[in-house]
């Protein structure tokens, strides 16, 4: 079986956007692969997270992720600083990444210019760390976003530098998991763009009904279709995409109709989208609050998975010592 990695940053909380664009896609290949699912809190402290906060921010994403439907009967979901060899590795990985190629990296040159009184060693080296989290597991494939294309590229570059330098064909060289056309863009509700966190724009799988049902009516429509069968502006379309996800086809397909014909009214799409992401979220929150309650469960799963992804990064260390030169005496 083909081996999965992808890390989780524990940054807010899950929205529509994220389960569709992704959870969901984790939930089928924790199905067909040997997954390994981690929380990464090594890679949060590039922003300096109060102390206070940490555990609670990798506490709820881990109770959103299980609740959401990572199993941890059928994939390994752990910690990332649980895993010491992690750490290890990326030290042992930095001496072979050059300052040149690191600084080079978009997402370094912009984190520098978004945190301009904190551009620390952490996040120049943030590909370093992202590398060691995916071969120390001898990953073959790793779901990313647009965003994170040019990280694992970096993963491949120090793969391949280290089976050449110590010539040895130890490192899996991991691929993209491409997932074409299954991958929806879930939009946002401001009219324009995709659901983000920082956008301001998302509906989150713990949100309480009245404040989705209020998100949902002030969502960004436009003055309507003013004759038959026009073209369908693109804060329209949004409502659309996210009745598709959420709603009955006959439901959507009504309500294009109603625009095609020009007799549609926002105020009764908007009120049935709401209601129709309230019952796609309703179980889903009730389990997110049942489960962050439950202290022995995640620490349960915590622990197991904790078990699991050591067994396989110890061997790997092991491995990557030997062949480094280090030697018991
Ligand atoms: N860099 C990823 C992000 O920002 C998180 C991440 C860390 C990751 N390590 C990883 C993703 C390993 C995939 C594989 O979303």
């Amino acid at each position: 079986m083909e081996t999965v990695v992808s890390g989780i940053r524990p940054t807010g909380n899950l929205h529509l956007g994220n389960y569709f664009g992704a959870v969901k896609n984790f939930l089928k290949m924790q199905e067909n692969y040997n997954c390994y699912f981690f929380i990464a809190d090594y890679h949060s402290l590039t922003t300096h997270p109060h102390p206070a906060d940490l555990h609670g921010n990798v506490r709820q994403i881990l109770a959103e992720y299980l609740a959401a439907g990572l199993d941890p009967e059928k994939a390994t979901i752990y910690i990332q600083s649980d895993l010491p060899e992690v750490a290890e590795l990326n030290l042992l990985l930095n001496m072979n990444a050059y300052l040149g190629e690191l600084e080079r990296t978009t997402s370094f040159k912009e984190k520098a210019r978004k945190q301009p009184d904190n551009v620390n060693a952490g996040l120049l080296t943030y590909p370093v760390l992202m590398a060691s989290d995916i071969i120390i597991h001898q990953a073959s494939k790793v779901p990313v976003g647009k965003d994170q294309e040019q990280n694992l590229e970096m993963t491949r570059k120090f793969a391949n530098r280290f089976n050449r330098i110590y010539e040895v064909d130890y490192f899996t060289i991991p691929q993209p998991f491409n997932f074409g056309e299954s991958l929806i863009k879930i939009p946002g509700l401001d009219g324009t763009g995709k659901m983000g966190k920082s956008e301001g724009n998302g509906i989150f799988l713990a949100e309480e009904p009245a404040s989705i049902r209020k998100k949902v009516m002030k969502a960004v429509t436009d003055s309507g279709p003013s004759e038959p069968n026009s073209p369908v502006s693109e804060p329209i379309q949004n409502l659309f995409t996210l009745m598709e996800v959420v709603s009955d086809p006959a439901v959507l397909e009504q309500f294009k109709e109603d625009y095609a014909k020009c007799t549609i009214r926002y105020g009764d799409l908007k009120k049935k989208l709401a209601e129709d992401i309230i019952n796609f979220t309703t179980p889903v929150r009730e389990k997110i609050n049942a489960i962050a309650a439950d202290d022995a469960y995640l620490r349960k799963v915590a622990a197991l998975g904790r078990e699991k992804a050591h067994e396989n990064a110890s061997k790997t260390l092991k491995e990557v010592r030997e062949i480094i030169g280090f030697k018991p005496f």
